[in-house]
């Protein structure tokens, strides 16, 4: 139930629409007098009386009913109380019905969301920086698919570059094959490494002609190229399958070869294209952007004539309702131009791509550097995280059972939380100790809160002891705190949606904990007979939430910790 709107709807005010009451009413920060409140001095302008006294009038002519049960004006506010039985029944019903899958729609059907994420450069390191595009596209992934979308992940691979020629002749000069099959993505990117720190004259020669040599379809070249792009995809796979996300498709760059001439032939039809000291244009300054490279002066294509036959082949291929590309800010000034080049070809669709940004990822040492070979790579953060946790938690627990399949569970997620929990286009610097901190606004806090939720049931189990919701049940002031968050969910995952934002379900998650907790240790859940069938029931309604919202994030809920 949209609370804001209910009531907006109820509110007697001539001259102020509903619309902007519900945007005004609020939840204030105590909530010892009231559930929303309502703020009367923008109103005074338009009403022409006091705060204090429209207030008065609203709360007088107010029509309380079994969803509100009170509205009381006070200092030039409306605080309004929510019938504490009704909601209770209402949300935990619901939930106990649906489990983990409360909070889902069906608002997407028939829509299809495109999704360029983590979109990892072949024979190059999968590093740090691939953190949030990939945990950031995946959980958008799983929060469209989970409200109805038809989703397609795309991986748009960094297949395509002069680099493979300087590869080719890397491996050719010092390679082993071997030794790089064994050593799969390190050995191709320690060559790789190798040529930009020693190659000759001679060498880059050579490294132009390998890559004219894949272009132009040589055998053996392609060969070669064919072996690193299996090597790289196999190991990012691996990485992949811990953090939970899947792809659709790994169309990347070079699908696109035979691609461009079509779209480039459609620019010069359209009068877009122009020269520039030999290479093709598109003019951006009327829209004060750089011009838009399309062709260099030998003729080559760039990273943005391969996403505008992306884009094109995209809409095509999947009549997308939206393409999101997960891509860090750095690449602003790209993806406008892009957008804007699409747009001026006609397509009426460029107002359906969408660049979400997100900030950058260092290291609390600060070993985020970039310079030739020294990289941090994902795999040897999450594999730290999940060795750290193991510690933690043996220390915690000693005598737990599958202790390093908690490890895994809880090391991961934390790195995964740690890219989710802030508003995307903040930068952020990891630190193990914090993402690892049981009291702390972690992913472990929740896990564990999950891990005690279902402790209880287990227990409740054992004394033969069921859930259940009594009639007109009033809860208490922390039962309804916590039912009024698992209220929340569905409208949290709908904003996370609408703003690309799967921070707004990583906070929903911590602040659900919170209040569980505060439950959990002031009420005691199975001690009285009278209260503990309702307390059975939002036990196990917070359980199936929390687990519905790690999940969305890609995060695994251990039953025990
Ligand atoms: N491979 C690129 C990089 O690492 C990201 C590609 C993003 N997607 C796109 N369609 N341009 O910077």
């Amino acid at each position: 139930m949209d609370y804001k709107r209910y009531i907006a709807q109820h509110i007697k005010a001539e001259g102020v629409s509903e619309e902007e009451l519900e945007g005004l009413i609020a939840v204030p920060p105590d909530t010892s007098m009231g559930d929303y409140a309502l703020p009367c001095f923008k109103l005074a302008k338009v009403l022409r009386k006091s705060p204090a006294l429209i207030a008065e009038n609203i709360a007088a002519e107010y029509p309380a009913d079994g969803v509100v049960s009170e509205a009381k004006a006070l200092n030039g506010y409306v605080n309004f109380r929510i019938a504490r039985a009704g909601l209770a029944e209402d949300v935990l019903s619901t939930i106990l019905k649906e489990g983990e899958k409360y909070g889902s729609s069906e608002m997407g059907e028939g829509k299809t969301i495109c999704i360029d994420y983590s979109s990892v450069n072949i024979a190059k390191p999968f590093h740090i920086g691939h953190l949030s595009t990939t945990v950031i596209g995946g959980a958008l992934y799983r929060i469209f698919k989970f409200l109805g979308y038809h989703t397609v992940g795309i991986n748009h691979l960094g297949d395509y570059g002069t680099q493979f020629g300087k590869l080719i002749s890397a491996y050719k000069h010092w390679g082993n094959r071997e030794e790089v099959q064994k050593g799969g993505i390190h050995a191709i990117n320690d060559l790789y490494v190798r040529f930009n720190n020693e190659a000759t004259e001679e060498m880059e020669a050579e490294a132009r002609e390998y890559f004219r040599l894949i272009e132009s379809g040589d055998k053996e070249a392609n060969e070669l190229f064919d072996w690193f792009k299996e090597l790289t995809l196999a190991y990012v796979k691996g990485i992949y399958e811990k953090l939970h996300v899947t792809f659709d498709s790994y169309a990347g760059e070079r699908f696109y070869t035979d691609k461009m001439a079509p779209v480039v032939e459609e620019l010069k039809e359209k009068g877009l294209l122009k020269e520039s000291n030999g290479a093709q244009i598109v003019d951006l300054e009327p829209y004060g952007m750089p011009p838009c490279l399309i062709l260099r002066s030998d003729g080559a294509s760039l990273y943005a004539t391969r996403d505008l036959a992306a884009a094109i082949y995209r809409k095509n291929t999947y009549d997308f309702y939206k393409c999101l590309y997960v891509v860090a800010y750095q690449q602003n000034l790209h993806f406008k131009q892009v957008f804007k080049v699409l747009e001026l070809m006609g397509k009426e669709w460029a107002k359906d791509l969408v660049h979400v940004a997100y900030g950058m990822v260092s290291l609390e040492d600060g070993a985020m550097s970039t310079r030739k070979g020294k990289v941090v790579w994902l795999e040897d953060v999450l594999n730290r995280c999940v060795e750290k946790a193991y510690s933690v938690i043996d220390e915690k627990n000693p005598s737990l059972e599958n202790k390093q399949e908690i490890a895994e569970k809880v090391g991961v997620g934390a790195v995964i939380f740690s890219a989710l929990y802030n508003n995307k286009i903040k930068d952020i610097v990891f630190s193990y100790d914090k993402a690892l901190n049981f009291d702390g606004e972690t992913s472990v806090y929740v896990q564990y809160t999950c891990a005690r939720a279902s402790s209880v049931l287990a227990k409740a189990a054992e004394g033969g002891y069921e859930a259940a919701i009594p009639e007109n049940y009033t809860p208490c002031d922390q039962e309804f705190e916590l039912v009024k968050a698992l209220a929340d969910f569905p409208e949290t995952v709908k904003a996370a949606a609408e703003r690309y934002e799967p921070s707004f379900v990583a906070r929903w998650c911590v602040d659900t904990a919170q209040k569980f907790n505060k439950f959990y240790f002031d009420c005691k859940i199975l001690q009285e007979e009278e209260t503990r069938s309702f307390r059975l029931a939002l036990t196990k309604a917070t359980l199936s939430a929390l687990t519905a919202g790690l999940t969305l994030l890609g995060i695994g809920v251990p039953e025990k910790m």
